[in-house]
């Protein structure tokens, strides 16, 4: 039997057991995640429980993933550059941290356009979730990022690794930037229930160009309503959360499991 476990706080909203659970089912495997609520002055003696019952790892969620990052033995390059981890595995007595939100990122875009490579893109905002986007743009091989951010500073606290492949654009001249960008992503939390709308106008943003929101309360967002409007393809923010979960059922279980349609919606029916 295959165990694993989703700890944050709170964490009974959260869908990742619905997710694993799905897949351990649909794959045929013994398995179950369980949530475990916990706080960041808890985590390490809640990991070490975990790793001493046979857990085979856990995602970790807020307000954990810095913690969860600063208490592993061992660090991919995607957490090191985003200095947090939502992905811990139990092997040989230690801890390996990895971050799989920008795999989540990129193949959610992939998912909606097969094959997509960026080539210019423009991002809003300058937070943890940023950090992953970015490395992952990186990697993807666009020539060209353009960073915007309400706070100026918040840019260049970001790590060198992402600074030296980026331009900054100050928060004025936002609508401007979107000029030959082949995508845009919104990675504030701008659009949210509860949140006002993002102040962004897309004239100048190519009709070619994917327009993406890691925001996924609402589903479609004022950004992807507007953007779907004036005929932009459209990516959810419901589709980076499924599949940045598949590094890690891959992990535990050496299975990659897939994302269609039906598993979409029977995780958001949950
Ligand atoms: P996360 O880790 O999810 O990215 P975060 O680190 O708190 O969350 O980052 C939130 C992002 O949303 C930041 O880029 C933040 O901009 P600031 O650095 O200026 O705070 C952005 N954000 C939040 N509320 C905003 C608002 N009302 N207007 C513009 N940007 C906002």
């Amino acid at each position: 039997m295959i165990f694993c476990a989703v700890l944050g706080d709170p964490i009974s909203h959260s869908l990742s057991p619905r997710m694993h659970n799905l897949w351990f089912q649909r794959e045929g495997i013994d398995g179950c995640m369980i949530p475990v609520r916990s706080s960041v002055e808890l985590l390490a003696s809640n990991l070490e429980a975990l790793q001493r019952l046979g857990f085979k790892g856990a995602n970790v969620t807020l307000p954990l993933k810095e913690k969860a990052f600063q208490l592993s033995d061992v660090r991919s390059d995607a957490s090191m550059v985003c200095g947090a981890a939502n992905l811990v595995c139990f092997q040989n007595q230690q801890i390996t941290a990895d971050n799989t939100d920008g795999y989540g990122f990129t193949w959610n875009i992939r998912h909606t356009v097969p094959g997509w490579m960026p080539r210019q893109a423009a991002v809003i905002g300058a937070g943890g979730a940023a950090r992953a986007i970015l490395a992952a743009l990186i990697e993807t091989g666009a020539e060209k990022i353009l960073v915007t951010n309400r706070t100026r500073e918040r840019i260049s606290q970001l790590p060198s690794a992402l600074l030296s492949s980026i331009e900054i654009v100050d928060w004025q001249y936002r609508d401007e930037m979107l000029q030959d960008c082949d995508v845009l992503v919104n990675t504030t939390s701008l659009g949210m229930v509860g949140n006002p709308a993002l102040p962004l106008r897309l004239d100048a943003l190519p009709k070619s160009a994917v327009v993406n929101d890691i925001v996924y309360k609402p589903l479609e967002t004022p950004l992807l309503k507007a953007a779907r409007e004036r005929g932009n393809i459209v990516v959810d923010g419901f589709g980076m959360l499924l599949h940045q979960a598949v590094p890690a059922f891959r992990a535990w279980t050496g299975v990659t499991p897939t994302i269609d349609q039906r598993f979409r919606e029977m995780v958001l029916s949950s």
